[in-house]
């Protein structure tokens, strides 16, 4: 798939933007804070409903017209997207308004989104327009906190199943309301009868997540594994993309809890297609919990706690592995995305490469860019094209980015 035209209102430091993209790669070009960034997250935004970038939604909007005297202010995202069957325009808007009588400085805050200009759920933007971001601080998948991992499975699972999606934020739901009863029977309020009824519903839930979830690491890893060791490395070294499915209460840092973990990863592996065997594990790691639970008053087994590792040759990357090792396992891990949403969807991702290429070498940058030319399009980001051979220029659509506007050029 491949979008067509990009149109942007309020967003950032773009007060106005009328774009018209053309398909195969196309290099965005300037300076620094010039907004060649921005442009890429109004894309993955309009995607997946998130920014990678943004801690809240509501700093997207450009801070002039954001704190003008204006009473209403709306950020607009629109794309116009060309995939295998159909055409489609997709939107986000984020609204402003001045609420005299409210709390924060009388604003508010809220987001609507449409396909096809009618108004939609959030939920139900997703899938509509798919891509596959990479950005430097994606090592941060090596190195960083479980919850990187667990989010980037989900907005990456997110925009190709959305029962998985809904059954992640009825989850999130029903995990909010198990925890605040087990805080008040805690303090000796609530019902403990209501107990098991919320236990139910998140064991249905939960099970459901770790069987998506154990389905997509296994695809994955398989793949990177492939392109590692075949494309990246020359059959010199293996990476493995281990699952540790937080069905056991143990935290997972210490060796063996991470082996245990991962044994069970396994196990769910195995068992992707036994659904009730999955609720069963999934109700007696919940069991088996309750005592801590009930007095930490939290819920300290299930899919919000999981992760996902990368191991090369046998050892932890994150606390093993050389930077070049590690980037190397990320370059595998987002080629693998490409492959692995092609398959499940029948469409090519739009890839969105924020300043990566300046950070691979020779061999892995050319690797990078025959997977871009099998693609319908990719945004590409950077300070200098010099960079890029004359033959991927020659390909590429070049645009320079000078302060908030987008010019098409040739280099
Ligand atoms: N809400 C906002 N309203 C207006 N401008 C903003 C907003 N948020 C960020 N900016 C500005 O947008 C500018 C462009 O940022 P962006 O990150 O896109 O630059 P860039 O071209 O990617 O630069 P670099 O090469 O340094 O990565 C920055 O000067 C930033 O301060
Ligand atoms: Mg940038």
């Amino acid at each position: 798939m491949h979008i067509r035209h990009l149109s942007l209102t309020n967003f950032r430091n773009y007060g106005r933007l009328e774009l018209d993209l053309p398909l195969g790669p196309i290099l965005l070009h300037g300076d620094n804070a010039q907004g060649k960034t921005n442009l890429l997250e109004a894309i993955y935004y309009l995607a997946t409903t998130r920014s990678p970038h943004a801690d809240q939604d509501a700093q997207l909007i450009n801070w002039i017209a954001a704190q003008s005297e204006e009473p209403i202010v709306v950020c607009r995202l629109v794309a116009d997207v060309a995939a295998a069957a159909e055409k489609r325009q997709i939107e986000m808007r984020l609204i402003q308004e001045v609420n005299l009588s409210g709390r924060n400085g009388g604003r508010t805050f809220r987001r609507e989104a449409l396909v096809n200009r009618r108004k939609v759920r959030l939920m139900d933007l997703l899938g509509k327009l798919q891509v596959v971001q990479f950005l430097p601080e994606d090592m941060q998948l090596v190195t960083g906190p479980p919850g990187n991992r667990r989010r980037y499975m989900d907005i990456t699972l997110c925009q190709i199943d959305p029962i998985y999606c809904r059954q992640l934020s009825q989850y999130n739901k029903i995990l909010e309301q198990r925890n605040a009863l087990l805080r008040r029977l805690a303090e000796g309020r609530g019902k403990r009868d209501v107990l098991p009824i919320f236990t139910e519903k998140l064991i249905k839930l939960g099970s459901e997540i770790f069987r998506r979830r154990a389905m997509f690491l296994a695809n994955l890893a398989r793949e990177t594994h492939r392109i590692h060791y075949e494309e990246l490395t020359e059959g010199k070294e293996t990476v493995r993309l281990g699952y540790l499915p937080r069905l056991q209460e143990n935290g997972g840092r210490r060796a063996d809890e991470l082996i245990a973990l991962e044994q069970l990863g396994e196990w769910l592996q195995s068992h992707v297609d036994d659904a009730d065997a999955v609720q069963a594990r999934f109700e007696q790691a919940l069991a088996a919990a309750l005592p801590t639970d009930m007095v930490r008053c939290t819920t300290s087994v299930g899919p919000h706690r999981d992760d996902w590792r990368f191991w090369i040759n046998g050892r932890n990357l994150a606390s093993y592995g050389s930077r070049g090792q590690q980037r190397s396992a990320i370059l595998a891990l987002k080629l693998a995305e490409i492959h692995w949403m092609t398959k499940i969807s029948n469409e090519t991702p739009v890839l969105l490469l924020d300043e990566v290429v300046a950070e691979l070498d020779e061999h892995r940058r050319a690797l990078l860019l025959t997977y871009i030319k099998e693609l319908h399009q990719a945004l590409l980001t950077a300070t200098d094209p010099g960079m890029f051979t004359k033959d991927f220029l020659r390909q590429a659509t070049t645009m320079a980015v000078e302060n908030g506007r987008v010019i098409p050029d040739k280099i």
